[in-house]
């Protein structure tokens, strides 16, 4: 264990979290063939274990988003980068993210994915933070909702990083947030 992460979720915990959301899923979109969408990179180790948790046909592809937040005129520039072309015209799309935050990549992403003809985009979480939302957007599932002094600090583990580092850990965990006195 390394010793500046604090343990929040252990592995045990988070298994028995995504046989629960793969089975909601199933039946929410039972009959459909479902276009899984994962936003890379923090979405990866998520995806990878709910996917063997949904009871459907589906089909795996993985988005890039990066966006640019100009502070002072409070712009927010944002790039989407697809790893494989995904036809999205009439698909039924299940977006997994790692963490909704203040909502603006779910947002600028929902708009992508209608724009481009998606018939409905439904959305799962790996964390749902609600108490910092900008935006008025929420998931459809989420694994875990982290509010609180559990939300001050940052998340790390189970694909979800702080600098690119501890994206291996098994589980989630939380250290004091960067740049925090
Ligand atoms: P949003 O656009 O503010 O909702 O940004 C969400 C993104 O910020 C996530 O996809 C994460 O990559 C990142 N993020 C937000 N909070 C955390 C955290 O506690 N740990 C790791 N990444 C985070
Ligand atoms: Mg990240």
């Amino acid at each position: 264990m390394k010793s500046e992460v604090t343990v929040l979720y252990p592995e045990d915990v988070i298994a028995r979290r995504v046989a629960a959301l793969g089975a909601a899923i199933g039946e929410a979109l039972a009959g459909r063939e479902v276009c899984v969408l994962g936003l890379m990179k923090g979405s990866l180790v998520f995806l990878a274990d709910l996917i063997r948790r949904i009871p459907l046909d589906l089909t795996v592809h993985l988005v890039r988003v990066t966006s640019h937040r100009e502070q002072d005129r409070g712009r927010v520039m944002t790039e989407i980068v697809y790893s494989t072309s995904i036809p999205l015209e009439g698909r039924d799309v299940l977006l997994v993210e790692d963490i909704v935050d203040t909502g603006i990549t779910l947002s600028y992403l929902l708009g992508h994915l209608h724009e481009h003809g998606a018939r409905s985009v439904r959305v799962c979480a790996l964390v749902d933070k609600p108490e910092s939302r900008k935006l008025d957007v929420h998931p459809d599932w989420s694994a875990f909702s982290v509010r609180g002094p559990d939300a001050e600090r940052f998340l790390v583990g189970y694909g979800l990083d702080w600098m690119e580092r501890h994206r291996d850990l098994p589980y989630i965990g939380s250290i004091a947030r960067p740049g925090a006195p």
